[in-house]
């Protein structure tokens, strides 16, 4: 796959959509961020309640896809996925379901691609509810595709035996508990977390990949060369997974999406095989079930 991948290249997710494996990953600035990134070809938009991005993000994508604004008819609201995640801060069914209708209303799009519950923090019950809201987004029509970021293998295990038991409690069949389509982390060489890519390829389910430029903070590594921040995207891509790098800087919005004209080769991808377990970011992959 690897030797094919382009900017257009997508992933097919277990909900059937397909998502773009590289996103556009805005905290600050998000209007113009995103702006900058659709422009360059990005057609992936990662956004979340919690970083209170929602409405400038879904004012590029609004913008962009009519066609007075990008200048492009063949671009409407169909070519750019769209994600959005569920604070974890009082994690409920009522909080997620609530949630998802605001995040409606803030981006003013019709349907979020993917909808993410941000972290596995407040509890079984707590993320079973966010579960179930979110599987019920779906059959509104509110939301297409659905996952989970931050949870550990230990949260993993529980939402998979919670989806047996949802679908039997909304009567059976294929997908009633809901399906997990995308899960996403901190991952990097650093952090390859190879127990739960294993867990998620062995599903289908697909990776996205946060922090993959590790916030610049590797830049002194012989092993990245001139061009650190391309390797590192071009890395996360070789993998499989769908990386989200962030920049504010135009220069490196359209840089860190000039990735597809070389490759890593086997034994240079061999070198990245760390096997260190160093987080830039928060962890919330070690909270115990309970928490
Ligand atoms: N699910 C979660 O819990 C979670 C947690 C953290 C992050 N995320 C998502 O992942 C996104 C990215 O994470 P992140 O910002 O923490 O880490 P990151 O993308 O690895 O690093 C971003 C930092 O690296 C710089 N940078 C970007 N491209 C570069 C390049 N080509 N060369 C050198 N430096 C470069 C940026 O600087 P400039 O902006 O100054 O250009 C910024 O300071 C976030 O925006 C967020 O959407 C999700």
């Amino acid at each position: 796959m690897s030797s094919n991948l382009t900017i257009q290249s997508t992933l097919k997710l277990n909900s059937g959509y397909e998502i773009p494996a590289l996103a556009s990953a805005p905290i600050e600035q998000a209007e113009s961020c995103v702006r900058e990134a659709l422009t360059a070809g990005y057609r992936h938009v990662d956004s979340a309640v919690g970083y209170r991005n929602e409405a400038p993000c879904g004012k590029a994508t609004r913008d962009f896809a009519s066609p007075s604004s990008s200048g492009d008819e063949a671009v409407t609201r169909e070519h750019v996925f769209f994600t959005s995640k569920v604070r974890p801060l009082k994690l409920s069914y009522e909080s997620a379901k609530t949630q998802v209708d605001a995040t409606l209303a803030e981006t003013g799009l019709g349907y979020i691609d993917l909808m993410l519950i941000h972290a596995p923090y407040g509890g079984p019950e707590a993320r079973k509810g966010a579960w179930r809201a979110l599987v019920e987004a779906v059959d509104a029509g509110k939301v297409r595709s659905i996952g989970v970021s931050n949870y550990g293998v230990h949260h993993l295990d529980e939402l998979e035996a919670y989806i047996q038991e949802l679908g039997a409690e909304r009567g059976g069949g294929q997908g009633k508990g809901g399906i997990i389509s995308v899960g996403q982390w901190e991952v990097h060489p650093w952090l390859p977390r190879d127990d739960i890519v294993d867990w998620c390829r062995a599903r289908g389910i697909a990776v996205e990949a946060y922090c993959p430029v590790v916030r610049g903070e590797r830049a002194g590594e012989q092993v990245l060369q001139g061009a650190r921040g391309q390797i590192l995207i071009r890395w996360s891509l070789q993998k499989g997974h769908v990386p989200l790098p962030k920049s504010v800087t135009p220069s490196r919005i359209k840089e860190n999406a000039n990735v597809y004209d070389f490759e890593i080769s086997q034994e240079d991808m061999g070198k990245l095989e760390t096997k260190e377990y160093s987080p830039c970011a928060w962890d919330p992959t070690t909270s115990p079930l309970d928490k």
